[in-house]
C-alpha cells in the first residue's frame, strides 16, 4: 500500500500569519486574550493556551488585557467596542479576509446591496456582513436562492466566503442572476476566493485520480478541511475527515493499494505527520 501526500496541503500562509503573531505577542506581553478560536484547530489552540493565551467569546471579557482578533477577522462593531475599551489590540485578520471586508464595505458606500455566497454562522462571514451594513444577504447554497428582498436596490455586489469552491461560488453567481434577473440592473462580483484554499483543492482533486481512499485532516469546524473532504468525495474517492491520528480505523485502508492525504490550511504540521506516521504503520502490519 501506498501513501501519497497532496502536493499542496496544510497551514495557508494566514494562519501560520496568525499563530505567528500570537506566538509572538503571548511570549512578549504574558498575558493575552483571543477573541475565539485562534483558527479552527484543538490542537494549534491547546499548544498557545499552555502558553499562556486565553479564549474568550465577548470584547467585554478582554478585562485590559491585550487582545487578539482572530485570522477570520470581526466586524466594525466589535473594533469600536474593543477601542472604547481602551485595551491593546493585536489584529491577525489574514490580508485576503481584510480585503473581502474592504470590498464589503466600498459596495455599501458605493449603493450596492451586499450578497454573501457562505455559511452565515462562520466568523469570517459574520464579519464580512458587518462591513456590508444593513442591505446584504447570505445564502449558504445556491439551492436557497430566491427572490432577493424586496427593499434590495437593482445594484448588487456579490462576493463569497474565501474558503468556497471555485466550481460552487460561479454555479451560484450565474443562479443568482437568472433567479432575479428581472430585479437586477448591475451585477458586480468580487472574485474573494482565497488562492491558497483553491490550489489546495486543485492538488486534492489531482490526488483522488491515482487513489481510491483519501484521509482530509483538520479540524470538524474548519470549513477548508470540510471543504476538501467534499472535493474528494465529490471526484467519487471514499473519503474520512479526522481530527488527529488516534481517530483513524486500520479496516478503512483494506483492500486500498494508494491511500491519499491531504488537510485543511488550519493543519498544522505535526498533526499532518502524526496521521502519515499512524497510516505508514497501518500500511506496514497489512504488508
Ligand atoms: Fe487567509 Fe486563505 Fe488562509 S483566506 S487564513 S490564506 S485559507
Amino acid at each position: 500500500m501506498k501513501i501519497l501526500r497532496a502536493s499542496e496541503m496544510g497551514f495557508c500562509f494566514g494562519v501560520r500569519r496568525a499563530v505567528e503573531m500570537m506566538e509572538d505577542a503571548v511570549h512578549e506581553r504574558g498575558s493575552l486574550v483571543s477573541l475565539g478560536s485562534v483558527v479552527h484547530n484543538p490542537q494549534v489552540v491547546d499548544k498557545l493556551r499552555r502558553d499562556g493565551l486565553e479564549v474568550i467569546t465577548d470584547p467585554t471579557q478582554a478585562a485590559e488585557k491585550p487582545v487578539a482578533i482572530t485570522a477570520h477577522g470581526v466586524g466594525p462593531d466589535v473594533v469600536e467596542k474593543l477601542q472604547a475599551s481602551g485595551v491593546e489590540i493585536i489584529d491577525t485578520t489574514c490580508p485576503i479576509v481584510t480585503r473581502s471586508q474592504q470590498w464589503a464595505k466600498r459596495l455599501a458606500e458605493d449603493g450596492f446591496a451586499v450578497v454573501v455566497f457562505g455559511d452565515p454562522n462562520h466568523k469570517e462571514v459574520r464579519g464580512v456582513i458587518g462591513w456590508a451594513s444593513s442591505q446584504v444577504v447570505v445564502y449558504a447554497s445556491e439551492e436557497d436562492l430566491g427572490p432577493l428582498p424586496d427593499d434590495f436596490p437593482s445594484r448588487l455586489g456579490v462576493l463569497s466566503q474565501t474558503t468556497e469552491t471555485e466550481a460552487r461560488f460561479a454555479s451560484f453567481v450565474k443562479k443568482l442572476f437568472e433567479t432575479n434577473i428581472d430585479r437586477i440592473s448591475e451585477l458586480r462580483v468580487l472574485n474573494t476566493l482565497c488562492h491558497a484554499t483553491t490550489a489546495q483543492q486543485a492538488a486534492t482533486m489531482h490526488l483522488a485520480d491515482s487513489v481510491t481512499l483519501m484521509i482530509v485532516v483538520g479540524g470538524r469546524d474548519s470549513a477548508n478541511t470540510r471543504h476538501l473532504a467534499a472535493v474528494a468525495r465529490g471526484c467519487g474517492v471514499e473519503t474520512y475527515h479526522v481530527e488527529a491520528a488516534a481517530e483513524i480505523d486500520a479496516a478503512w485502508l483494506a483492500d486500498h493499494e494508494r491511500v491519499g492525504l491531504t488537510a485543511g490550511a488550519s493543519t498544522p504540521d505535526f498533526v499532518i505527520d502524526e496521521v502519515a506516521s499512524r497510516l505508514e504503520a497501518i500500511a506496514r502490519d497489512q504488508g
